[in-house]
């Protein structure tokens, strides 16, 4: 299975801080905030890994993972994201990469506690489809919010007003090679992007699609101010930040 970190995007939640870097190359304790996903891939046993970035700072990945050493990889894969075109365009500038395997997608600002081994190992015994991670939050219109009927995910709706669940689906997603098919099948939202959501979406329609809940805390670290404090906190408090 390979991995992607989705890296790119213009930050614009976080002005003034991304008016001269990338969001997800600011501090999270004593870490820029990459190294946090790009961890959650390797201590999940993947080792074969794309960063997908873009705007003005794009070098500076290189300058600051450069071919992966420092985290035991052998090397690592970059491409560039042109613009703001959302989550699944990203995704689908790794299709040469992906070369008809399984791939896991970790968004670039998304810290979690503790691992997806457990749930990495289910979607390698499982044939088709896709995986998303969901987790209770306080504030589910903020994220794309996940209806439920026991166990099983019926639809997604992406920042709702009114959510029909106090869920969020985490940004970690695990899919098969035809998520490219699907994603080439998108029209943009109205804001303009090709949606995870509607991504996902198609998978349950498709009824391939499985849920798990993430154990431990999650945080969306590049999705307000309040957040990337947060975030800090938390990795401070519980000692997350067992990086190499
Ligand atoms: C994205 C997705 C959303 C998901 C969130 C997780 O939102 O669109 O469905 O819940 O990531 O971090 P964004 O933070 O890009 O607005």
């Amino acid at each position: 299975m390979k991995g992607i970190v989705l890296a790119g995007g213009l930050g614009t939640r976080l002005l003034p801080l991304t008016k001269i870097t990338n969001k997800h190359l600011l501090p999270i304790f004593d870490k820029p905030m990459i190294y946090y996903p790009l961890q959650t891939l390797i201590n999940a046993g993947i080792e074969d890994i794309m960063i997908v970035t873009g705007g003005n700072n794009a070098g500076d990945f290189l300058r600051l993972l450069g071919n992966g050493k420092q985290f035991g990889l052998k090397d690592i894969n970059y491409t560039y994201q042109e613009g703001e075109g959302g989550i699944a365009e990203a995704l689908d500038l790794a299709k040469n990469f992906a070369d008809g395997e399984k791939t896991i997608i970790i968004l670039g600002d998304n810290i979690i506690e503790k691992n997806i081994t457990k749930e990495k190992e289910e979607f390698e015994k499982q044939e088709e489809g896709a995986k998303i991670l969901i987790k209770k939050v306080s504030n589910p219109s903020s994220f794309g919010v996940p209806e439920l009927d026991g166990e099983k995910v019926t639809g997604i709706e992406e920042k709702p007003k009114h959510p029909k669940t106090d869920c969020a689906v985490i940004g970690i997603y695990m899919y098969d090679s035809h998520v490219f098919d699907i994603i080439s099948t998108l029209e943009r939202s109205e804001r303009g992007e090709l949606e995870i959501t509607d991504v996902n979406n198609a998978y349950i329609k498709n009824e391939t699609m499985t849920c798990s809940v993430l154990d431990g805390w999650w945080i969306d670290a590049g999705s307000s101010p309040e957040n990337l404090a947060e975030a800090t906190q938390l990795v401070i408090k519980s000692g997350a930040n067992n990086l190499t």
